[in-house]
C-alpha cells in the first residue's frame, strides 16, 4: 500500500479512523484487526483501544487484623493463586503485620556553571513557600515541602528537594515544584538548570510488611528450613535475588496496575533499593527457628490514590473502593504484604514440587474452562489433561465429552 507511519495528524483521527489506517497498513480488512470500537476507558493519545489484561482478586488477606480481597491485574495466570496461597498460609499464623514511616519523595535540580554553592540554610524558607504554593491539594492533604540539600557531584551541582506528596504519587507535583524553584536555584548560583525532575530513586517512602507462621502451616519443619535456606541463598546469590525479587513484584505489580498506579516506577524504585547496599540483595528475608517461620520485606512505594489515571479510570477506583482505603500509605503497606505473600507462596513451591506442577495445574484448569467444563468437571478433565502430558483444548473437549457420556 506504500502507506507508512508518518501520518502527520494522527492523534487527531477517531479511533475508528485509526484502526482503518492500521488495517490498511497491514493491508488486511477492519473486520481482520481484533480492536474493539467502543473508546477505552482512558482517553490517551493515539489510542486505537485497550489491552485486555485480567483483573482478579486475591483471598485470604488479613492485614493488621482487617481482611481484604486484593484486586490484581495480571497476565501471568498463577500470580493470583499463589498469592491466594500465601495469604492463607500467612492467616494461620494471625495475617500480616505491616507499616511505613515517613513518607518522602526526591526531586532534583541539577545545575550546570554554578559560580557558588547553594546557601541552604539562607534560601530553604523562600523555596518553601514557592515549593508550597505550587502544591495546594497536597499541602491541604497535610503534606507539602519537607526539605532541601545540596551536593556537588563532579562539575554539577545537584539540589534535592524534599516532598511529602500526601495520598498522591507525587511524580507531577514533584516536576512541577522543581521546576518552579530551578530559577531561584539558577539566581542564586549563577549557574544553569540541566534537569528538574523527579527521582525515581526512593528511599523515604518505604513501607514493610512481615509475618510469623507455624512450621504446619507451610507443610513442615522441613519445608520451612528449606524456605529460610532459599532466602539465605537468595542473599548471597545476586542471580537469584533479581529471581526472588521478581517474584516479590509479580504480586505488588498487579495490585499497583489494578489500582491505576505507575507501575515502572515501583519497578524502577524496588530494583534500585534492592542494590542500595552496591550488591544487589533479596527485599525479603525468610527465618525459621525449629518452630516459627518468619518473614519479613521492606520496600520502596512510590503509589497514589488520588491524582494521576485514577480520575478517569473507573476500573482502578472501584478497585480501591474494594480494598476500603483513603490513603496512599495504607495502598503502600498492603502491597509489602501482597508481595510477602507472592513471595511465600513462590519459595514453598520452588522448595516442594517445583513451579512447573502448579502452573501446569492452572494451565490445565483454564484449558478445561476454556473447553467448556464448569464446576467439578473442571477439576476432573484438568486432572486427565495433566495424566495426558497434552494441555490442549481439543483435548480438553474430548475429555469433558466422555465425562458427560458417562455420567
Ligand atoms: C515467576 O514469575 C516467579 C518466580 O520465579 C519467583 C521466584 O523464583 O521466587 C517463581
Amino acid at each position: 500500500m506504500g502507506l507508512g507511519s508518518d501520518v502527520s495528524g494522527f492523534y487527531r483521527l477517531s479511533q475508528e479512523e485509526r484502526i482503518k489506517l492500521l488495517a490498511d497498513f497491514l493491508d488486511v480488512k477492519r473486520e481482520e484487526v481484533p480492536l474493539p470500537s467502543p473508546p477505552p476507558p482512558l482517553p490517551l493519545e493515539n489510542s486505537i483501544g485497550y489491552f485486555p489484561v485480567n483483573l482478579a482478586v486475591a483471598n485470604y488477606f488479613l492485614i493488621d487484623g482487617r481482611d481484604y480481597f486484593i484486586p490484581m491485574a495480571t497476565e501471568e495466570p498463577s500470580v493470583v493463586a499463589a498469592a491466594s496461597h500465601g495469604a492463607k498460609i500467612a492467616r494461620a499464623g494471625g495475617g500480616f503485620r505491616t507499616g511505613t514511616g515517613e513518607q518522602l519523595m526526591l526531586s532534583q535540580v541539577v545545575i550546570t556553571d554554578a559560580k557558588r554553592d547553594l546557601d541552604v540554610a539562607q534560601f530553604v524558607d523562600i523555596a518553601s513557600r514557592i515549593a508550597q504554593s505550587e502544591m495546594p491539594s497536597v499541602v491541604a492533604a497535610g503534606g507539602g515541602f519537607r526539605g532541601l540539600d545540596a551536593e556537588r557531584k563532579g562539575k554539577y551541582l545537584v539540589i534535592r528537594i524534599w516532598i511529602d506528596p500526601a495520598d498522591s504519587m507525587g511524580a507531577n507535583t514533584l516536576d512541577r515544584v522543581a521546576e518552579a524553584l530551578a530559577p531561584l536555584f539558577e539566581e542564586a548560583t549563577g549557574g544553569k538548570a540541566l534537569l528538574k525532575i523527579l527521582s525515581n530513586r526512593v528511599t523515604r517512602r518505604l513501607a514493610w510488611a512481615e509475618v510469623e507462621v507455624p512450621a504446619e502451616a507451610v507443610g513442615g519443619s522441613d519445608v520451612a528450613a528449606r524456605i529460610a535456606e532459599a532466602s539465605d541463598f537468595a542473599m548471597l546469590d545476586e542471580d537469584r535475588a533479581v529471581t526472588h525479587n521478581k517474584g516479590i513484584m509479580n504480586g505488588v505489580i498487579a495490585l499497583a496496575l489494578a489500582t491505576g498506579n505507575d507501575t515502572r516506577a515501583l519497578e524502577a524504585a524496588a530494583h534500585s533499593y534492592a542494590a542500595k547496599t552496591g550488591r544487589y540483595t533479596p527485599l525479603s528475608t525468610w527465618k525459621f527457628d525449629g518452630s516459627k517461620l518468619s518473614g519479613k520485606i521492606e520496600l520502596p512505594v512510590p503509589v497514589g490514590v488520588v491524582g494521576g489515571s485514577l480520575k478517569s479510570n473507573e476500573t482502578a477506583a472501584f478497585c480501591l473502593r474494594l480494598l476500603r482505603i483513603s490513603r496512599a500509605s495504607e495502598l503502600g503497606r498492603i502491597m509489602a504484604a501482597v508481595g510477602l505473600a507472592q513471595n511465600l507462596a513462590a519459595l514453598m513451591a520452588l522448595v516442594t514440587e517445583g513451579i512447573q506442577k502448579g502452573h501446569m495445574r492452572l494451565a490445565a484448569r483454564t484449558i478445561a474452562m476454556a473447553a467448556g467444563a464448569e464446576g467439578t468437571l473442571v477439576d476432573l478433565v484438568a486432572n486427565e489433561l495433566i495424566k495426558t502430558g497434552q494441555v490442549r483444548v481439543d483435548v480438553a473437549k474430548r475429555i469433558l465429552e466422555s465425562l458427560k457420556e458417562r455420567k
